[in-house]
């Protein structure tokens, strides 16, 4: 079969489509042909090796696992024989912790994040779903408890995260601010926020402004400048975890008041990323969400697709077609 496969950590250049072994599939896992898969920041780390400490998991040296990609969407056409969720002809997406796929085919256990897709999605939308609208259903509903008519800002609203969670805290029936560029402001408003605050223009910590819930899908802001911005239990939630905020996360859980949060999404147990999934699948059968793909490339091109992606300016999520 065709993959991507890489043997160094580096640019995207490392990327190479190559003829590699089709996987088989064991005792409890499905064999999928895949017709979609994405490039987000995680791919991203994996293929650069950095944060180094993060070769710790990915391999010292060089990547141990040589294919990436954590999300996918296809049709399961195998599958290991005490295999009893799913059929051969089932269209299925969801992610897998263990790569690989960027390739046409993957195996992946029967009790990962998988499911079977909404009739009324296409293989590149259900792709995305995975990494970033469970990350934003950990972050609004998990970590932020979020309520009907809270306040809530969402800084990156255009990005991979952002889009899911603008659509997701409004469901949520909270009023929804989204912060972006110039740019972005017509496709924010049109996936429902209710005021858009462009941040070329206005800086939103200094408007007098407060919501219950901030949540930075993209690590630009911090706890202390959006203090003030905050309501009296108003919760501060990002995406990106640096040393300050976990410092700020356990100085914030003693003391009453304003909180920091954060957390790694992928580190959750398989139940309760599950668990989110299947909401997420309600909300996408019932168009209540829909996910905005800012372009799709063909396998060939993952490497262009990795250095679109590292720009920063992505709308939404980069699909790539199998
Ligand atoms: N903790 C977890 O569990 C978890 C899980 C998944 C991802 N993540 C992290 O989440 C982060 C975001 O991922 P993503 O895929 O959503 O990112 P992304 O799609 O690449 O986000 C970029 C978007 O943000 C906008 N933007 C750039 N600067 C901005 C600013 N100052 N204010 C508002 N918007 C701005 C960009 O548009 P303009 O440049 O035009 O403004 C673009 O639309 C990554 O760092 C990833 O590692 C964390």
């Amino acid at each position: 079969m065709q993959a991507i496969e890489y043997a160094q950590y580096g640019a995207p250049e490392v990327l190479h489509l190559k003829e590699v072994t089709k996987p088989s599939p064991k005792s409890k896992e499905v064999l999928i042909r895949v017709y979609a898969t994405t490039v987000t920041a995680a791919d991203l780390m994996m293929r650069t090796g950095k944060p180094y400490l993060g070769r710790l998991y990915t391999g010292l040296t060089g990547p141990k696992r040589t294919i990436l990609g954590f999300e996918f969407a296809g049709e399961v056409v195998g599958v290991g024989e005490a295999v009893t969720l799913f059929k051969v002809g089932d269209k299925v997406f969801g992610g897998t912790t263990t790569l690989g796929c960027y390739a046409e085919y993957v195996c992946v256990s029967e009790h990962d994040v998988l499911t079977t897709m909404p009739d009324n999605i296409s293989y590149e939308e259900a792709a995305p779903v995975n990494g970033s609208a469970i990350t934003v259903m950990n972050f609004l509903k998990g970590l932020g408890k979020i309520q009907k008519n809270q306040k809530v800002l969402i800084i990156g609203a255009s990005g991979g995260l952002g889009t899911y969670a603008v659509q997701i805290a409004k469901h949520f029936g909270a009023e929804v601010t989204g912060v972006c560029s110039t740019n972005n402001v017509a496709l924010v408003k049109s996936l429902g926020a209710d005021n858009v605050i462009d941040y070329t223009r206005e800086d939103f910590t200094k408007n007098g402004e407060q919501y219950d819930i901030i949540f930075d899908t993209i690590g630009k802001s911090s706890f202390s400048a959006c203090k003030n911005s905050l309501t009296q239990n108003g919760v501060y939630l990002s995406a990106v975890l640096d040393f300050t905020l976990f410092l700020q996360m356990i100085g914030t859980s003693i003391f009453g008041g304003k909180k920091a949060k954060s957390s790694a999404t992928g580190m959750l147990p398989v139940k309760e990323r599950l668990n989110y999934f299947m909401e997420l699948k309600e909300l996408l059968s019932t168009s209540k969400i829909k996910t905005v793909i800012d372009n799709c490339y063909p396998l060939s091109q993952v490497a262009a697709a990795h250095a679109y992606v590292e720009k920063g300016h992505k709308k939404g999520s980069i699909v790539i077609s199998v």
